[in-house]
């Protein structure tokens, strides 16, 4: 006999499963807010209001804008409730004004915004204490709490995007990686046989449209990178006149290297005959051992075809992360279903800096490729295109308008991603020319049988 749950209508189990939802739901909304807060409070209110880079908005854009859109789906849609503010919708939908307008606006000043986002967040309380998390696809799951988590935490990192550009003294602050989580990798490369496996995910509570749904692929043998690129790889590409020599670029990637005067990652100087680097207003020497970041994908694929290897496609690096050859199933992560711990990846701002190449042996997938989620996004040789059976949810925004533009595919997030916002099928894309990001790669190759 199945008890049922009086208030909510649903088996035992099934209603534990809702409560569950609820207190993951609100766990991520404190912990996003956290981070939110720690990275609007850490500069003074000229710094809020001010603009750092032309690619980036002003930080109280973003702090207003995670309000407003929190609201719109939280407090609106799915509360049903009356507008916070209905007067501010249009100042901060992100399609209407670009980055570099923003700071024309009317915004709301940093006490307005700071106010703003807080009722906003007391209602949601509200809300979730309320509303039934299963009987549409909205809410089941707790799906668009967990949307609006993740575009909070995808801001979040924009804003330590904002920070790595802003000019000033030193604000942020976050312990190194734990040298003891760094292990002999030995082989340089994992080789990854030939077969179908499953991409995508048609389970995965907070999946985004994108994701979904899960599909059979077949992907040729390759072998891929056990880690990513280093900066001292990299240093070797660099030092070899790779950034002067077109042989290694695309015609496209060879003409923006001349036009943007592209020698180096972004934030690294010369200094005699050694490099240094800006990581959040620090300058320091550039540590060889951890992953390049903040390379655009021009760079990436140029270094690849110096180092005789080309960028993974997409259906590779998930199989790569994902496929289990033991049982043939695809894994939610590398290391298995189980979320995201600080043994298996750098992720949530936890720290400011990569973990070095070989870290996170607890985070290697089946085959045994390490970091693959957190520490720095990877660029994929794939354009932006939809899984088979795509259907646009909730909204064609969040996707379907950027499918076949002029992206290039990153996958795994970054040191700056928190755990809510990536998992082994997330996918998130970017302009090829983007630095501010943190981005780096690996390389793969080519499996040819043996002739
Ligand atoms: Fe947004």
């Amino acid at each position: 006999m199945t008890t049922t749950d009086q208030s909510s209508g649903l088996p035992g189990g099934a209603a534990t499963e809702v409560e569950r939802a609820r207190e993951r739901v609100a766990e991520a909304l404190l912990r996003s807010r956290a981070r939110s807060t720690l990275l609007t409070d850490a500069v003074d209110d000229d710094d809020l209001v001010r603009q750092h880079s032309k690619l980036m908005s002003p930080l109280v854009w973003d702090l207003a804008h995670i309000g407003n859109q929190e609201e719109l789906w939280l407090v609106r849609d799915v509360g049903g409730r009356e507008p916070v503010r209905s007067d501010i919708d249009e100042l901060y939908d992100a399609f209407q004004h670009s980055r570099a307008s923003r700071t024309e606006l009317p915004l709301l000043s940093p006490t307005e915004a700071r106010t703003y986002v807080a009722q906003v967040r007391d209602k949601v309380f509200d809300v979730l204490d309320r509303v039934p998390l299963h009987g549409s696809r909205l809410v089941d799951g707790g799906f668009a709490f967990g949307m609006i988590v993740q575009h909070e935490q995808q801001h979040d990192e924009t804003m330590l995007a904002t920070h790595q550009l802003r000019v000033g003294a030193p604000v942020l602050h976050a312990p190194d990686p734990d040298p003891a989580l760094v292990a002999p990798i030995g082989a340089r490369e994992v080789f990854v046989p030939a077969g179908e496996f499953t991409m995508g995910t048609s389970t995965e509570p907070w999946a985004l449209d994108n994701e979904r749904p899960a599909f059979q692929t077949h992907v040729d043998a390759f072998y891929i990178d056990t880690v990513p690129v280093s900066n001292g790889d990299y240093l070797a590409f660099i030092d070899a006149g790779g950034y002067d020599d077109p042989r290694w670029w695309s015609e496209v990637g060879w003409a923006y290297r001349q036009k943007a005067k592209l020698t180096a990652p972004r934030f690294w100087q010369r200094d005699g005959d050694r490099w240094l680097r800006t990581r959040f207003s620090v300058v320091e020497p550039v540590p060889v051992d951890e992953p390049v970041v903040h390379v655009c994908f021009h760079e990436a694929a140029a270094y690849a075809k110096w180092a005789g290897k080309r960028l993974p496609t997409e259906p590779e690096w998930e199989k790569a992360a994902r496929h289990d050859p033991a049982t043939g199933r695809s894994r939610r992560y590398p290391w298995g279903d189980e979320d995201p711990g600080v043994e298996h990846a750098n992720l949530g701002q936890r720290h400011l800096r990569p973990a070095p190449v070989g870290s996170y042996p607890k985070g290697a997938s089946p085959l045994g490729v390490r970091q693959l989620i957190g520490d720095v996004w990877e660029w994929l040789d794939s354009d932006f295109q939809p899984y088979p059976g795509f259907a646009a949810f909730p909204y064609r925004e969040y996707s379907e308008v950027f499918f076949g533009g002029d992206y290039k595919m990153l996958r795994g997030g970054s040191f700056g991603t928190d755990s809510a916002a990536v998992r082994g099928t997330f996918r998130n894309w970017d302009h090829p020319i983007r630095r501010q990001i943190f981005s780096g790669f690996r390389c793969a190759r080519d499996a040819r049988p043996a002739s």
